[in-house]
């Protein structure tokens, strides 16, 4: 079957999804990633590998990480960066999407990084520059709707490659709102593609998808249960923005089944890594004393973020 996102030499054309994605490219990215980790921490300063390049970022959804991580990743690969502000751009009054692409192609861009609150703004413009012969541009997936999240999904596995070394030895555990969760979809796309013998999903039923059997994971509902022995806690925020209708009694009662604690994690490996993709909602899905204490790689992750964006804009489009 075509996968979008490779070209025909079976090279990373557009990053669009992990789900897919070879498990050799995968891992590319992360090998990439890592010499990329003495930039994102600055101990080097720059790298010419994208100079004479034009990145634009079209963030159509609120981005604090995502967004501030692609420009410094960009910037240090010596590239031009762009970021369209949308609120005051042409979109506003009406323009359609791939409009706004085109006019931004006229101004010699060469890589998109798009976020979208609909699933699979993405896929359309890179399909529509396929199609209208312009392969040179690239497409950076940066979060569609409900849909993937792919380099947070990587940067992700960058984190726990990190400090766990070898994913075919570990029992993850992914928590919370995973129904509206483009995070928790890339995440365990990932981890299943990178050889995890035991993804475990811990949730309520109503914020758990239906096909969820399907994924190839243990559900649990019980998160004290879900958690016993595990070596990773993955954290997912409460998507509010996305539930239609009332999923949850209150947040206070959420927090108390599955908001994670100390005690809860006690119920963890003690050299168990916690991570969250942030934004947090502290005292909902995650204590503070936990996002704070000694097993959370929170702020790391964004971090190793830069380094993984630098990774994969460097296979797209480097020199
Ligand atoms: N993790 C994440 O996507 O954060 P932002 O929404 O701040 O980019």
């Amino acid at each position: 079957m075509h996968n979008p996102q490779l070209n025909k030499h079976g090279e990373l054309q557009h990053l669009l999804t992990l789900d897919g994605l070879p498990k050799a490219i995968l891992s590319q990215i992360l090998d990439i990633a890592a010499p990329f980790t003495e930039v994102a921490e600055r101990e080097v300063k720059k790298l010419p590998l994208l100079r004479g390049k034009s990145v634009f970022n079209l963030f159509f959804e609120n981005s604090t990480r995502t967004r501030t991580t692609f420009e410094i990743a960009a910037k240090r690969l010596s590239a031009d960066v762009i970021n369209l502000n949308v609120s005051t751009s042409s979109t506003a009054k009406g323009e359609t999407l791939l409009d706004t692409v085109d006019n931004l192609c006229a101004m010699q861009a060469d890589m998109f990084v798009v976020r979208h609150a609909s699933s699979g703004a993405p896929y359309l413009i890179a399909e529509h520059l396929q199609r209208t012969g312009r392969d040179h541009i690239h497409v950076v997936n940066a979060g569609d709707g409900r849909h993937a999240h792919p380099t947070q999904g990587l940067l992700d596995m960058y984190t726990i490659r990190h400090y766990k070394q070898d994913f075919t030895k570990l029992t993850v555990a992914v928590v919370g709102d995973v129904l509206h969760s483009r995070v928790a979809r890339s995440e365990i796309a990932a981890l299943t593609t990178l050889g995890v013998p035991e993804i475990r999903v811990i949730g309520p039923k109503t914020l758990l998808p239906t096909d969820i059997d399907r994924m190839g994971v243990h559900v649990f509902h019980d998160m004290r249960e879900g958690l016993k022995g595990v070596d990773v806690v993955m954290m997912l925020r409460l998507q509010n923005e996305r539930m239609n209708g009332a999923l949850l009694p209150s947040s206070q009662e959420y927090f108390k089944f599955y908001g994670l604690t100390q005690d809860k994690l006690a119920l963890a490996k003690p050299d168990a890594i916690v991570l969250h993709p942030g934004p947090m909602n502290r005292g909902v899905e995650i204590d503070s004393a936990v996002a704070d204490g000694g097993n959370a790689v929170i702020l790391p992750q964004v971090t190793f973020g830069i380094a993984v964006r630098m990774a994969v804009m460097s296979m797209l489009a480097g020199s």
